[in-house]
C-alpha cells in the first residue's frame, strides 16, 4: 500500500515530469522513437553481443569489455524518461512496435523497467564467469518480460 507520503512524492514526481514536458516538448514524437530503439538495439543489443558468446564458453570471461559495453548502453539509454510521452504512440515517419499497454499500464511498465534494471545491476557486480553465468539469465527474462506484454512481435 502506499502511504500518504508516497502519494505525495508521486505527485511531486508528476508536477516535475509535467515541467520537463513542457521543456523539452521541441523532441518529437519520431526523434523518441529513434533515441529508444537506439536504446534498444545499440544499448541493450551492445551488451548482449558481448554477454552471449561469454555464456556460451566461446570467449573468455572478460570485464573491460563487459564495462564498455555497460557504458555504452548508459549513454544510448540515460534519456529513457523522455521518450514514452502519449504522443509518442505512433510516429510521425518512424514505424513503432511499442504496444498501448505501455500508456494503459504505465504502472506495469514502469515495474518491468524495474525489474530489468535490478537484474542488471546485479549482473555488473559479476567480477567472474561464474557469477556472471548465475546473474545473467535474469536479465534475459527482464528483456523478455518487458517486450512479452509492451513490445509488438519484430518482424
Ligand atoms: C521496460 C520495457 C523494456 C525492457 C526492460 C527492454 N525492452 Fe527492448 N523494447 C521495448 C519496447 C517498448 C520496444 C519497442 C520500441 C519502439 O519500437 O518504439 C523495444 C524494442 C527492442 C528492440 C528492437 C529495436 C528496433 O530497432 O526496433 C530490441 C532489439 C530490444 N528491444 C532489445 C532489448 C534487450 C536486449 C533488452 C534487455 C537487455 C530490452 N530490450 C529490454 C521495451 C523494453
Amino acid at each position: 500500500m502506499f502511504s500518504r507520503f508516497q502519494f505525495g512524492l508521486m505527485a511531486g514526481v508528476l508536477a516535475l515530469s509535467l515541467g520537463a514536458g513542457v521543456a523539452l516538448a521541441a523532441m518529437s514524437a519520431d526523434d523518441a522513437i529513434k533515441a529508444r530503439k537506439a536504446c534498444m538495439k545499440d544499448g541493450h543489443g551492445g551488451v548482449l553481443k558481448v554477454a552471449i558468446p561469454i555464456m556460451k564458453g566461446e570467449k573468455p570471461f572478460d570485464g573491460a569489455a563487459l564495462k564498455a559495453a555497460f557504458d555504452a548502453e548508459d549513454a544510448a539509454c540515460k534519456d529513457w524518461s523522455m521518450w514514452w510521452g502519449a504522443d509518442t504512440q505512433k510516429g510521425d515517419k518512424e514505424q513503432t512496435h511499442a504496444l498501448p499497454a505501455i500508456w494503459t499500464d504505465a504502472k506495469g511498465f514502469e515495474a518491468a523497467g524495474t525489474a530489468w534494471y535490478n537484474a542488471d545491476q546485479n549482473l555488473r557486480k559479476a567480477a567472474d564467469l561464474a557469477s556472471f553465468k548465475a546473474a545473467f539469465p535474469a536479465v534475459g527474462d527482464g528483456c523478455k518480460g518487458c517486450h512479452e506484454k509492451f513490445r509488438a512481435p519484430l518482424q
